[in-house]
């Protein structure tokens, strides 16, 4: 009886997966004004950053979730596998500058102000100081070759902090899957060049004026309980 209700009934039918509305993604507002972050960050390094450079990532990261969209409805594999990169690199470039936005605050706001408890303990078991953990971060920031980021990320899976680096705009989950991200630092060009020129160690070394170093220790609070 099972089995004659099994091979006698109807097929679902299922609505093609472009019909279930594709999620796009809109360009997130910054929580303070474009020159707050002054002297740290020029106000116009900000307007551009966001309204051009992360916009940017959304706009093509739309269109290729559109398109991937598209193609699976279509069953065209090809099509689909040939957008994972443009996926990768834009989708990345809008997850990091989301996060790179709240790892920042202005000095009024408590911009640069040191962690406390938790994250503050945190940091000197595994980095010894707070001035280590900056100078590492600044180090390898530096060192990065073309475009890309550090970032101080808490490893869930052994539950300690780690500091990695990640070209382009791979996220920092493509290090490792138990990696989450507190604080990232943009190390494009794009994120400093119309104030510090060339000089990349100078925009490290004045950005640790604007962390938000509140956020990132709520952050982590909340990652590693
Ligand atoms: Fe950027």
């Amino acid at each position: 009886m099972a089995l004659r209700t099994l091979f006698t009934r109807k097929p679902l039918i299922t609505a093609p997966l472009g019909f279930r509305g594709l999620q796009t993604f809109s360009l997130p507002d910054l929580p303070y004004d474009y020159g707050a972050l002054e002297p740290a960050i020029s106000g116009e390094i900000m307007q551009l950053h966001h309204q051009k450079h992360h916009q940017t990532y959304i706009t093509n990261y739309n269109k290729a979730l559109e398109q991937l969209d598209a193609a699976i409805t279509k069953g065209d594999a090809s099509t689909a596998v040939k957008l994972q990169s443009a996926i990768k690199f834009n989708g990345g470039g809008h997850i990091n500058h989301s996060i790179f936005w709240k790892n920042l605050a202005p000095v009024r706001e408590g911009g640069g102000e040191p962690p406390h408890e938790l994250l503050g303990w945190a940091i000197d078991t595994n980095f010894g100081s707070l001035e280590a953990l900056i100078q590492k971060m600044n180090a390898e920031g530096a060192a990065v070759q073309g475009s890309g980021w550090v970032w101080l990320g808490v490893d869930k899976e052994v539950k300690r902090l780690v500091v990695e680096t990640t070209s382009n705009q791979d996220p920092l989950v493509t290090k490792g899957a138990s990696l989450v991200p507190l604080l990232g630092i943009d190390v494009w060009e794009h994120a400093y060049y119309l104030q510090y020129k060339n000089v990349r160690p100078d925009y490290l070394k004045n950005i640790w004026k604007v962390i938000n170093w509140k956020y990132v220790s709520d952050l982590y609070a909340k990652e590693s309980s």
